[in-house]
């Protein structure tokens, strides 16, 4: 994977120290509170509803064993002994002091890890494939160029005050697996006619209060050409996106107010005075690049192995985690394991200091010493020789990180909501729980299969809900939680925005709500059909109807007795669950 040079050693040294001096003068209160907000920010550091919130970057998701120990480290040193794993493919802690935040940039930049450009308006970590460079599907590997964007993006002069945060997501597959189309750049590395490389660039996707899908600027941009044209994009972006209205200033509602035409020949007429200048990307430089993704030291393996399909035949749960958590690789005898982060009665995506060091560990075992966070909230192990599957499931088993269920109703993505955040209007994660724990029957999940359901506790849907087949929004009335569903939204090829079915729901009626959802699925599907199928082929109307027939137990008026049985249920085994009730 990719290793600083010396450049980035200095602007991340640079960087810590800076911060600790603006940590000090904070604190001894030389900064007001209204000086310093930019500058934590600057430096990833939030203030959520209970204690500060540090986000990490981790390019491209992907991270080395050494990295992953450093998290359990700042886990146990700084917060509460977790960390929770972002659909940005970053982390997150949520118990950070003040004054610990230096010292813990410190201490990550000894791992070559930074929290810069994780928030405020300027291009944001950049996001990519977690299968990148092992994925079968793929047509290039996307990650030199990741990390080459990465470089142009970090402090890039000129965009770091944009109308709005940026966030670029890049593929090299032909199946999308990085959510390409719902961010504000969104890139396929592709391959043309004559099998030359170049970049499709699609423009102006993005969630939130406004969802809307990336639409294609162009085709096939060289990959010589990659940075000054994407430069042109959000230099056009800068100079007209809105400054005024914080709800119209995404680079979205700049496409759609020009359309995409007149959006296009501006972006062209600024390129023509960079395109072939200095930012063009030589040979040397992607040489350079890509020397540090080498292609690790494959053995020469069969594809298959005998103890592991013995097992597969006896054991159930293995056979399950075989079926949901692997995935092919390109090279013979490997696989691609999925490490869950979606236990039931653990906040989707969060992980103990334990578990990362138990992750780190397995990485070191058995895949080169790299992991990958994904933006579905789990760890992916890239490098799996196919012979080791059956140590590497024991030992991910003893770790609660074994849940066969990737892709599945219970590998839900969830924003922290109002458990945490500051803009939530409802809970998220006490949801996903409430859910999780209505469906926690692995064999029923394999029926229903394929399905996305992501839930986001305010319309910023950071958890992705309008992408979700099933999507859940959080919603307040009157101080109570309250959810609006939607379904038919979508990731990947066919990218699109959920259509909502009808009036909100109490907490209480939610999984309800998802269990109507799903038998109208089982009665209207056809074989081999997965749920956002049946939903594109039979339309919203019976889904709509089904739910809404007849009233569902769980009174709008949650009191504080019915919150506590449902606390009482399976308690979480974390204490940090807000008791906001
Ligand atoms: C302190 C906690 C957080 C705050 C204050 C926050 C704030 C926001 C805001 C204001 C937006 C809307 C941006 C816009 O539409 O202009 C947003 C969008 C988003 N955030 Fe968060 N967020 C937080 C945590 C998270 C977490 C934990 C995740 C991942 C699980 C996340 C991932 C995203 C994503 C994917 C979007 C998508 C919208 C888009 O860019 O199109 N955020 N966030
Ligand atoms: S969707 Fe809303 S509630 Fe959830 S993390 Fe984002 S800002 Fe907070």
């Amino acid at each position: 994977m990719y290793r600083y040079d010396q450049f980035d050693h200095q602007i991340t040294a640079e960087r810590v120290a800076q911060f600790r001096d603006q940590v000090r003068r904070r604190l001894s209160g030389e900064l007001k509170e209204d000086e310093f907000r930019i500058l934590r920010l600057q430096n990833g550091l939030y203030m959520q509803i209970h204690a500060y919130m540090l986000r990490v970057a981790v390019p491209y998701g992907l991270i080395s064993a050494a990295q992953m120990r450093m998290f359990a480290s700042i886990a146990r040193k700084y917060d509460r002994g977790y960390g929770h794993f972002t659909t940005r493919q970053n982390i997150q802690f949520n118990w950070f002091k003040l004054q610990d935040a230096p010292e813990a940039l410190a201490d990550l930049a000894t791992v070559e890890m930074h929290a810069n450009q994780t928030s405020g308006n300027c291009i944001r970590n950049i996001t990519c494939d977690e299968f990148a460079g092992v994925a079968r599907d793929e047509i290039v590997d996307p990650r030199p160029y990741a990390e080459i964007l990465r470089q142009w993006s970090t402090f890039h002069p000129e965009f770091g005050y944009l109308p709005r945060k940026f966030k670029f997501a890049i593929s090299g597959a032909e199946h999308d697996r990085a959510a390409i189309a719902v961010h504000d750049i969104g890139l396929s590395v592709v391959k043309n006619a004559q099998g030359e490389v170049g970049f499709r660039v699609l423009v102006g996707g993005g969630l939130g209060r406004t969802p809307i899908v990336g639409t294609e600027i162009c085709d096939f941009v060289p990959w010589q050409h990659a940075i000054t044209y994407l430069e042109s994009i959000v230099r056009v972006y800068n100079e007209h996106g809105r400054r005024d209205n914080i709800y119209k200033a995404r680079i979205k509602i700049l496409v759609k107010a020009l359309g995409i035409e007149e959006f296009k020949r501006q972006v062209e007429a600024d390129w023509q005075f960079t395109k072939n200048g200095p930012c063009t990307i030589t040979e040397a430089e992607l040489n350079r690049v890509s020397a540090c993704f080498t292609v690790p030291a494959y053995e020469q393996l069969p594809e298959g192995d005998s103890a592991v399909e013995a097992l597969q035949r006896d054991n159930k749960a293995f056979a399950n985690w075989l079926q949901r958590n692997i995935k092919p690789h390109k090279v013979p005898g490997y696989a691609a394991v999925v490490l869950s982060l979606k236990k039931t009665g653990i906040a989707p995506g969060d992980a103990t200091a334990e578990q990362m060091d138990a992750a780190a560990e397995l990485a070191d075992r058995f895949s080169f010493g790299e992991l990958r966070i994904t933006h579905m909230q789990n760890l992916v192990l890239a490098d799996v020789r196919q012979s080791d599957l059956v140590a590497l499931w024991k030992a991910a088993d003893a770790m609660g990180m074994a849940t066969p269920n990737i892709g599945l109703l219970n590998d839900v993505i969830c924003c922290p909501g109002s458990d945490f955040c500051t803009l939530a209007n409802a809970r998220s994660i006490s949801l996903a729980k409430a859910i999780a724990e209505r469906f926690d029957n692995i064999d029923f999940q394999h029926d229903i299969g394929d399905i996305e359901l992501n839930i986001s506790g305010c319309i910023n849907a950071c958890g992705h809900h309008h992408i979700g087949h099933i999507g859940i929004l959080g919603v307040d009335k009157d101080g109570e939680d309250w959810y609006q569903v939607s379904i038919g939204g979508s990731q990947g090829n066919s990218a699109g925005v959920g259509k909502v079915i009808g009036s909100s729901f109490a907490f209480s009626q939610m999984p309800e709500v998802v269990a109507r959802l799903l038998e109208v699925y089982v009665r209207e599907r056809h074989a081999d059909e997965r749920f956002i199928d049946t939903v594109r082929r039979i339309g919203h109307g019976p889904f709509k109807e089904y739910v809404y027939a007849t009233p569902i137990a769980g009174d709008a008026k949650l009191d504080g007795a019915e919150y506590a049985s449902l606390e009482k249920g399976t308690p979480y085994d974390m204490p940090y669950y807000s008791r906001r009730f």
